[in-house]
């Protein structure tokens, strides 16, 4: 007899975007309507989010950016998931905040609104996260993959910040984060022009870490997730932690953190399990302790 998961996979592979994923297990509860949400990887330790918003080309409206918040949250607390993927579709990752939505929003509406504390959120999970990007990912589309910690794409997938084109300017990282990524020069001329830049240009940037074909960067990306989830997660965090303060610290309190975290983390189960495992040549069973 076919179980309902059985079919819900067959399902999922059969409608398009999943079929390169080997090993999709049951979705995560909750009742979302612009997101997609479940637990892959052959240990089922990766939480996948996928934007399911097809028809607007996943435009970051409020309601999908909540329950990106809310799913985000729920994967940072959940003990079996060690890494985090965040995907689109073939079309688009996200091309950018909603228009429609914003057009006629005002000052006061904007400061009461929790948009932007909600599209924080993948930036602020402990756990790592890795985009996986196909088609355009624009203006807050680029900015949430940015926000992730690492951004595999695909070959036929553009970058941009347009926002300017709308007369405004970037909202959610795309003057901040851009600069840090491919440096002043590169980053003014997409926010100043509101160009979109090819995958292959976004990789020589460093703003992409990788490339794959199309059908092959949301399985790499879980691939990706998987040996990162096989870490300590308490060193994972650590790591992140680190290196995201690169961005806010000097040179000097940077290399102080990070000593005092690597000082840190021989106060956790898992080193002494990581350094036995090796000395013993075997492979290390992390417990995140
Ligand atoms: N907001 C709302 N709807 C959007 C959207 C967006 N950002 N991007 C695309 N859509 C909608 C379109 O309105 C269209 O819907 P309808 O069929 O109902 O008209 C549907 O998605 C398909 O889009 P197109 O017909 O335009 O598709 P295309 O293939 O011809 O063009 C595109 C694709 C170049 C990405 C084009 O849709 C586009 O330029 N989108 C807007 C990109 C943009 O300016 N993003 C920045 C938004 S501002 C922002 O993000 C602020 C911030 O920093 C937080």
């Amino acid at each position: 007899m076919t179980s309902c998961s059985t079919v819900r996979k067959m399902f999922l592979m059969k409608v398009g975007y999943l079929r390169n994923v080997r090993y999709l297990t049951d979705s995560v509860a909750g009742n979302y309507q612009y997101i997609k949400v479940s637990k892959v990887g052959s240990r089922s330790n990766v939480g996948l989010i996928q934007l399911n918003r097809p028809k607007a080309l996943n435009a970051l409206c409020n309601p999908l950016l909540k329950e990106v918040a809310q799913a985000m949250t729920a994967f940072g607390k959940d003990s079996s998931v060690g890494a985090i993927v965040l995907t689109g579709n073939e079309k688009a990752f996200a091309a950018g905040a909603d228009i429609k939505e914003m057009e006629d929003k005002t000052y006061a509406s904007w400061m009461t609104s929790n948009m932007h504390q909600d599209l924080d959120c993948v930036a602020k999970v402990r756990k790592p996260v890795i985009a996986a990007v196909n088609g355009f990912a624009l203006g807050g589309g680029c900015e949430m993959a940015m926000m992730c910690d690492i951004i595999y794409a695909g070959e036929k997938s553009r970058f941009g910040q347009p926002e300017i084109l709308l007369g405004i300017i970037p909202g959610a990282g795309g003057t901040q984060r851009l600069i840090r990524s491919v440096g002043k020069s590169k980053a003014m001329e997409m926010v100043l022009t509101g160009n979109q830049i090819t995958a292959q240009e976004a990789e020589k940037m460093g703003l992409v870490s990788k490339l794959f074909p199309v059908e092959k960067v949301l399985e790499e990306s879980i691939k990706l997730g998987e040996k990162i989830a096989s870490n300590s997660q308490i060193a994972n965090m650590v790591a992140k932690e680190c290196c995201n303060a690169a961005y806010e610290t000097t040179l000097k309190e940077g290399l102080h953190l990070e000593k005092r975290m690597f000082h840190a983390t021989f106060a956790t189960k898992d080193q002494k399990e990581g350094m036995a495992a090796f000395v013993e040549k075997r492979k290390a069973n992390f417990t995140n302790e």
